[in-house]
C-alpha cells in the first residue's frame, strides 16, 4: 500500500485542528498527504507535504483517485458535489468525512472507535469504505458515559445541551466575541464607575442587544451575546415523529436519538431496538467546548459509585469529576476543557424521580473529540490493517 492520502478541507477550523493532531500524533510518518483546494489548485501544498507538492484541484476526480484514503473536513455542500461523481468513476478507496452528508447512509459507519471499534470492525470485514464522523454532541456524550450503554444499562436517555459558537463555524465565534466586546464598550463608563446602577446597566445592555444590527447577527439570526438560542440546525416540521400532533423537533435534537443508536449499532437497521434519545439541543455564549445535562432512566438500580467506576473505566480520555462544588467548577467546564483530549463526566447522582434515574454532566472539546479526533484515528485504523 502506497498510503497516498488526499486531503481536503484541511484549511478550515476543523480541518486546521485535524492538521494539528495528525503532526501530533505523527501520522504523517506514515502516509504520504496529497493536498487538495477548492480555491488554489496549483499553489504550494503545506510544509507536511512530502513528495507531492503542489495543491490538487478538489473537484479533479482523476488527482483524487489516486488515493488510496481521502479525509474530507471540506464540508457538506463538497460531499454532496464530488462523492458520488468519485464513486461513480470507480473509486473503490476509503472516503473518511467529518461532515453529516452521509451519516445515515447504509453503508456509512459513523466512526467513534474508542466507543464502537466493533462496529468498525464488523464493517471493515464486509468491506465497508465510507467513515463518517458523527455530530460534535452525540460523539462527546458517548465517549464521556458511552460505559452505560455498552452495559446495556440505559433504558433511555434525556439530554439538554449547552452548545457552543464554534458548532455553527468560525464565523460564528467571531460573531459572539464581536457581541460580547460591543455590549462591554455600551457600559464601560457605568461598569467602571462602582456607585452606577446595575439596573441602568441591565437596561443599556438589552437596548444594545435588541439594536444590534443585520451584520452584527448575521450568522445567528439573532444576538448570542449575553443571550441563548433554543434551536440548533433545522426544523424537521412537526408530525413527522412519534406523535402526529406535533413532533417538532430540531435537526440537531433528531441527531441525537438516530446517531447514538448508529453509532452503537443498535435500532432496526441492525435488527434490535432502539434506545429513545431525545432533549433539547441549546445555543450559548461559549466559544469550543459543548456540554451536556444528562437524565437517565436505568434498566435496574445501580449505585452512583458503580455507575462512577464504570464511567471512569471506560477509555483513556474519561475523567470522573466527583460530585463537589469544588470539583465541579474547577474541571466541568468549557475552559477547562477546551483545547483538550479530556471528556470530563460529573454531577453524577441519583434523581428525586426514583433510584433507577441517574443525572450526570458532561463537557466536551466539539472540534477534537467533536469532529477532528476520530477521523485520525480512523486513517490509523485503515493503515494498522
Ligand atoms: N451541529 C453542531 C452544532 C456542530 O451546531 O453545534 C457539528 O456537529
Amino acid at each position: 500500500m502506497s498510503n497516498l492520502v488526499g486531503l481536503v478541507g484541511w484549511r478550515g477550523m476543523v480541518g486546521s485542528v485535524l492538521m494539528d493532531r495528525m503532526q501530533a500524533e505523527g501520522d504523517f510518518d506514515l502516509i504520504e498527504p496529497l493536498f487538495f483546494s477548492t480555491s488554489n489548485a496549483g499553489g504550494k501544498a503545506p510544509a507536511q507535504a512530502k513528495n507531492e507538492t503542489t495543491l490538487q484541484d478538489a473537484f479533479n476526480i482523476d488527482a483524487l483517485k489516486r488515493c488510496e484514503i481521502i479525509i474530507s473536513a471540506q464540508g457538506g455542500d463538497y460531499t454532496t458535489e464530488v462523492f458520488p461523481k468519485l464513486r461513480a468513476a470507480g473509486w473503490n478507496g476509503h472516503w473518511i468525512d467529518a461532515a453529516s452528508t452521509l451519516r445515515m447512509e447504509k453503508d456509512a459507519v459513523i466512526i467513534l472507535d474508542p466507543v464502537n471499534m466493533p462496529v468498525i470492525q464488523k464493517a471493515l470485514t464486509s468491506g465497508g469504505k465510507n467513515w463518517i464522523g458523527g455530530n460534535c454532541t452525540v460523539s462527546c456524550m458517548l465517549m464521556g458515559v458511552g460505559a452505560l450503554y455498552k452495559a446495556g444499562l440505559v433504558e433511555w436517555m434525556s439530554t439538554q445541551t449547552y452548545q457552543a459558537a464554534s458548532g455553527g463555524g468560525a464565523q460564528h465565534m467571531r460573531e459572539l466575541l464581536t457581541q460580547y466586546g460591543t455590549l462591554g464598550a455600551e457600559v464601560k463608563a457605568l461598569l467602571d464607575d462602582p456607585k452606577s446602577s446595575i439596573l441602568e446597566i441591565d437596561r443599556m445592555v438589552v437596548a444594545k442587544q435588541r439594536s444590534l444590527s443585520a451584520a452584527e447577527t448575521a450568522n445567528f439570526g439573532v444576538p448570542l451575546g449575553g443571550s441563548l438560542i433554543p434551536w440548533i440546525d433545522k426544523d424537521l416540521g412537526i408530525g413527522k415523529g412519534y406523535d402526529d400532533a406535533g413532533w417538532g423537533t430540531s435537526k440537531e435534537e433528531w441527531k441525537g436519538m438516530a446517531e447514538t443508536n448508529k453509532i452503537l449499532g443498535q435500532g432496526p437497521d441492525f435488527g434490535s431496538t432502539a434506545t429513545p434519545v431525545d432533549g433539547f439541543c441549546v445555543r450559548v455564549g461559549a466559544m469550543r467546548c459543548h456540554s451536556q445535562a444528562l437524565t437517565f432512566k436505568l434498566k435496574k438500580n445501580v449505585p452512583v459509585a458503580d455507575i462512577e467506576a464504570m464511567i471512569a473505566a471506560d477509555n483513556p480520555w474519561v475523567q470522573l469529576v466527583p460530585n463537589t462544588r469544588e470539583a465541579t467548577i474547577r474541571d466541568l467546564t468549557p475552559v477547562a476543557v477546551t483545547g483538550t483530549m479530556t471528556i470530563p463526566v460529573g454531577r453524577v447522582r441519583k434523581l428525586a424521580m426514583g433510584p433507577e434515574y441517574v443525572g450526570g454532566f458532561t463537557v466536551g472539546d466539539q472540534l477534537l473529540w467533536g469532529a477532528a479526533e476520530p477521523l485520525r484515528r480512523m486513517l490509523r485504523i485503515l493503515l494498522a490493517r
